[in-house]
C-alpha cells in the first residue's frame, strides 16, 4: 500500500517525528545553562545526529529572572516545575535540580505523565534508583542518567552497550575531581588538607558546602551506579563503605611516594565469588599506571572486563559544558529511541530488569585488599619485630618496611620514629583484628594509620 492509501493519521505520525522534540528544563544552572548553549551551538550537527531537531522551549528556575537572562525569547520561563511538567508539549525532561529530596518528587511525576527524563543526579538514583526505574520501566519511558557519572565521560554509555560482551571484572575511579584536586595539591605542594580546601573553594572547586565531596560521599553515588550496571545488581548505596579524604595526611603522601606509589580517592566495584565490593576510600596506587597520574580535577575510571581487559576513561568529571555534552549525549539516545518498543530499548541497568542478580553487597570486613600502615613507635630495639611477628601470627605476609631515622622524623635527639609497612593482600576482618593488638603494644605511642592499597593490574 502506498503512504497516500495510509489515511491522514499517518502523515501525522511522520510530521510529529519530524517536528523538533520538545525539552523542559528543571533547574537552570551551571549544567542547564551550558546545556543550553550546547543545543543551540550545535543544533544543526546534533540534528543530523538525531534525525530531527531538539529544542528546550520551557525552563523552570526559582529565580525567573535570572533564568530570563539566559535563555531567548521563544522559551517559556516559570518559576513553577510542576508546569514544566504538566505541559503536553514537553517531551523529555532535564531534572537539573540536585539533592534527594524535591527532585525524587518531580522525576516521578514526570514518569507519571509520560515524560523521559535525563538526570544528573547521582544522589537520587543511586537511593531511589530502583524506584525511579521500575516506575520508568512501568509507564515506558527512558531515564538517562550518563551526567550522574563522572560529568562529561561517556562512562554509562561504556559499561551498558560498548563493554556488553564482557564479564566486568572490577571498576576502579577517580570519580571526584574535588578531591582529586586535592590531593594533588598536597603531593605537588606539601600542604595540609585544610589549607587546599580553602584554595579548592577559593578556586570555586569546592562547593560551598563541599562534605559530599570531602567525606567521599558523592564518588559514593557514582561508584554505586556503576556497581549497579556493571554487575547487573540493584543500586544499594546504603551499603556502600565511604570513607573521604579529611584525615589524610601530607606526611603519608610523601612516604608512599618514596614507596612508588601515590594516594587518590578511588570508588573501586569488584566481583568476587562471595559477593561485590563496593567502597570508595583513599588508596595507594602504583606511580606508574595511569590512573595514578591523573591530576587536578580529572576524573578517570579503569574497568577490567574479562574479554577487553583493561580499558581507561579520562575527562573532566564536572563543569558546565562537560557535564552538559552528557546530558544533551541523552537528550539524542531518547530522540532516536522513543518511537522504539520499550521492550527493545538498552535497559536502565544494562540488565533487563528481570535478569537482575541477587550477588550480595558484602560488608567491608570481608573485603580483600592489601594495606600501608604507619606506625609511630618508640625507637627501641625489638619494636619491629613485636609489630611484624602480630601480622605473622595472622597470616599477613608483609610487601615492604620503611623505616625512618628518628631525628629525621622528630628532629635531634627524638625518641620515636614513623615505621611504615606494606602489607600483601588480606581480609579486612584479619587486619582489623591485627590493628588493634598493634595499637595495645606499648611501644605504639599514636593512633595507627591504615590506607589501603591495590595494585590495579
Ligand atoms: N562535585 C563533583 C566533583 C562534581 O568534584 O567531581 C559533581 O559530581
Amino acid at each position: 500500500m502506498t503512504a497516500s492509501g495510509q489515511g491522514s493519521g499517518f502523515f501525522e505520525i511522520i510530521e510529529n517525528h519530524m517536528k523538533p522534540i520538545q525539552v523542559g528544563l528543571l533547574g537552570i544552572g551551571t549544567v542547564g545553562s551550558g546545556t543550553y548553549k550546547v543545543l543551540l551551538r550545535n543544533q544543526e550537527e546534533i540534528k543530523r545526529r538525531a534525525g530531527r531537531g531538539i529544542e528546550i522551549t520551557m525552563v523552570a528556575d526559582l529565580d525567573v529572572e535570572r533564568a530570563r537572562g539566559l535563555v531567548g525569547p521563544d522559551v517559556a520561563v516559570v518559576g513553577n516545575a510542576r508546569e514544566v511538567i504538566a505541559n503536553p508539549d514537553i517531551d523529555i525532561v532535564i531534572e537539573l535540580i540536585g539533592g534527594y529530596g524535591v527532585a525524587r518528587t518531580l522525576v516521578l511525576e514526570a514518569i507519571a505523565s509520560g515524560k523521559h527524563v535525563v538526570t544528573a543526579n547521582k544522589a537520587l538514583l543511586a537511593v531511589h534508583g530502583t524506584e525511579i526505574f521500575a516506575a520508568a520501566s512501568a509507564r515506558g519511558v527512558m531515564v538517562a542518567f550518563e551526567a550522574a557519572v563522572a560529568g562529561g565521560i561517556p562512562i554509562i554509555k561504556a559499561l551498558r552497550e560498548g563493554l556488553t560482551a564482557n564479564r566486568i571484572e572490577w571498576i576502579a575511579g577517580i570519580i571526584n575531581g574535588t578531591t582529586n584536586f586535592i590531593l594533588s595539591e598536597m603531593r605537588d605542594k606539601g600542604l595540609d588538607f585544610d589549607v587546599v580546601l580553602k584554595e579548592a573553594r577559593r578556586l570555586g572547586y569546592a562547593e560551598a558546602d563541599p562534605t559530599f565531596d570531602i567525606e567521599g560521599v558523592d564518588a559514593a553515588h557514582k561508584a554505586t551506579i556503576m556497581s549497579a550496571i556493571a554487575f547487573g545488581i540493584p543500586v544499594q548505596f546504603d551499603k556502600a563503605h565511604v570513607e573521604g579524604i579529611t584525615q589524610l595526611s601530607s606526611t603519608d603522601i610523601r612516604y608512599a611516594e618514596q614507596l612508588g606509589y601515590r594516594i587518590k580517592l578511588l570508588g573501586i566495584t569488584k566481583r568476587t565469588e562471595r559477593g561485590v565490593e563496593l567502597r570508595v576510600h583513599p588508596c595507594l596506587v602504583p606511580a606508574k599506571r595511569l590512573i595514578a597520574n591523573v591530576e587536578g580535577a580529572m576524573n578517570a575510571v579503569l574497568v577490567q572486563g574479562d574479554a577487553v581487559g583493561s580499558t581507561l576513561y579520562y575527562g573532566k568529571g564536572a563543569g558546565s559544558e562537560p557535564t552538559a555534552s552528557a546530558v544533551v549525549a541523552d537528550l539524542v539516545d531518547i530522540t532516536r529511541l522513543h518511537t522504539a518498543d520499550p521492550l527493545n530499548r538498552v535497559p536502565h541497568l544494562a540488565f533487563q530488569p528481570d535478569a537482575m542478580s541477587d550477588l550480595p553487597v558484602l560488608p567491608m570486613t570481608e573485603v580483600r585488599t592489601s594495606y600501608y600502615l604507619r606506625l609511630r613507635v618508640a625507637d627501641q630495639a625489638g619494636v619491629l619485630s613485636q609489630v611484624t611477628g602480630l601480622l605473622a601470627e595472622a597470616g599477613i605476609s608483609i610487601d615492604a618496611v620503611l623505616q625512618r631515622e628518628a631525628d629525621e622524623v622528630g628532629g635531634e635527639g627524638a625518641t620515636s620514629t614513623d615505621l611504615i609497612i606494606l602489607t600483601h593482600e588480606t581480609r579486612e576482618g584479619t587486619m582489623n583484628e591485627v590493628m588493634a593488638r598493634m595499637q595495645s603494644l606499648p611501644s605504639v605511642l599514636a593512633p595507627i594509620t591504615r590506607i589501603r592499597k591495590e595494585e590495579l593490574n
